[in-house]
């Protein structure tokens, strides 16, 4: 069986590209220094730059990191599902010093999909799990894509098919002081905030040193063709990637539902690329239009390859 067979893998220290509900993530032992190092070694991901930590069970993740009242709730709520909680690490934590890049923190996550639930009960121990593509890139949400970004790398690739969100998950802070959202995700902040109360938004215009996020860099997530956001028509030579009543090539979601758009953004943009540019049509700033833009700001930033 797949499953048993990647498990067997991972546990031998391999590299193992896997499904979830948000996008694929490139799976390795998170207690394996060797392995972890593999993973910022195929991604070409910079050493400062963490890795979330997937589990399969609330007592796996109470093991790693420290949760208050906050976390729990969240937990209780949104777990498992496309929730990141960057939370004090355990000082007892087997996870690998380099998997959170030598900070004090653990960004953890149980994922929903029933593939890597399995995987991770299989291997028995808690998996780093970034997004199987190159640093910079897009986000792969099938098991060809991931193949495309990383196959050289990955011992195997788990099908699970179309990943069902098609957006990485929402990543939040729970230090001292009010909850940060460090990366807006397929989780929408408007459902997070029923529970916490108002989110801390760091702006994306801080510098470098301020971001509170390794993961806040700014140009990201981008195709290799120069992004236009917020077009009413494609210039000359661009592809057009339409929303709602506004046609082009593609289109996110004909009848304008971010949910679909969400889950067809990195797909489209993934075929679309190559061309002149791609121009993007208005993407309402809601829900997980916020995510979205998010991405398209990033993909937008320069037309220059990532440097990071
Ligand atoms: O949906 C997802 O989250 C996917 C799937 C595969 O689970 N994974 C994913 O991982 O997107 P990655 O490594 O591509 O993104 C992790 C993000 C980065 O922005 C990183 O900087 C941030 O989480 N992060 C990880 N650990 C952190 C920490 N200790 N403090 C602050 N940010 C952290
Ligand atoms: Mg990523």
């Amino acid at each position: 069986m797949a499953v048993a067979q990647a498990a067997a893998l991972i546990r031998a220290g391999k590299l193992v590209a896997f499904p979830t509900e948000t996008v694929y993530g490139l799976g390795a032992d998170a207690a394996d220094d060797r392995a972890v190092a593999a993973v910022f070694e195929a991604k070409g991901r910079p050493r400062f730059n963490p890795l979330i930590v997937h589990v399969a069970g609330r007592e796996e993740a109470e093991a790693l990191a420290a949760f208050d009242d906050r976390g729990r709730r969240l937990a209780d709520r949104f777990w498992p599902g496309p929730l990141t909680l960057v939370l004090p690490r355990a000082p007892d934590s087997p996870v690998s010093l380099l998997a959170s890049a030598g900070l004090d923190t653990l960004a953890l996550r149980w994922p929903a999909h029933p593939l890597a639930a399995a995987l991770i009960r299989a291997v028995g121990r808690p998996l780093v799990g970034p997004s199987a593509n190159r640093s910079g890139r897009l986000s792969p949400t099938t098991a060809a894509h991931a193949t495309a970004e990383l196959g050289r790398h990955a011992a195997m690739v788990l099908d699970g098919g179309s990943c069902r969100l098609g957006l990485e998950s929402t990543v939040i802070g729970l230090g001292e002081g009010l909850p940060v959202l460090l990366r807006p995700g397929a989780l929408s902040v408007e459902a997070i905030e029923s529970e916490t109360g108002p989110l801390v938004e760091p702006a994306l215009t801080v510098g470098e040193a301020a971001r509170p996020s390794p993961g806040m860099l700014l140009r990201h997530y981008a195709p290799n063709s120069p992004l236009r956001m917020a077009a009413e028509s494609a210039l000359p030579g661009e592809a057009m990637l339409g929303f709602g009543a506004l046609s082009g090539d593609l289109n996110l979601s004909p009848s304008a539902d971010l949910a679909e758009a969400a889950a067809n953004l990195f797909a489209m943009l993934r075929q679309l690329d190559g061309r002149g540019g791609i121009a993007v049509a208005p993407i309402p700033e809601r829900n997980l239009g916020r995510a979205i833009n998010d991405r398209l700001r990033r993909a937008a930033l320069g037309s220059r390859k990532p440097t990071v």
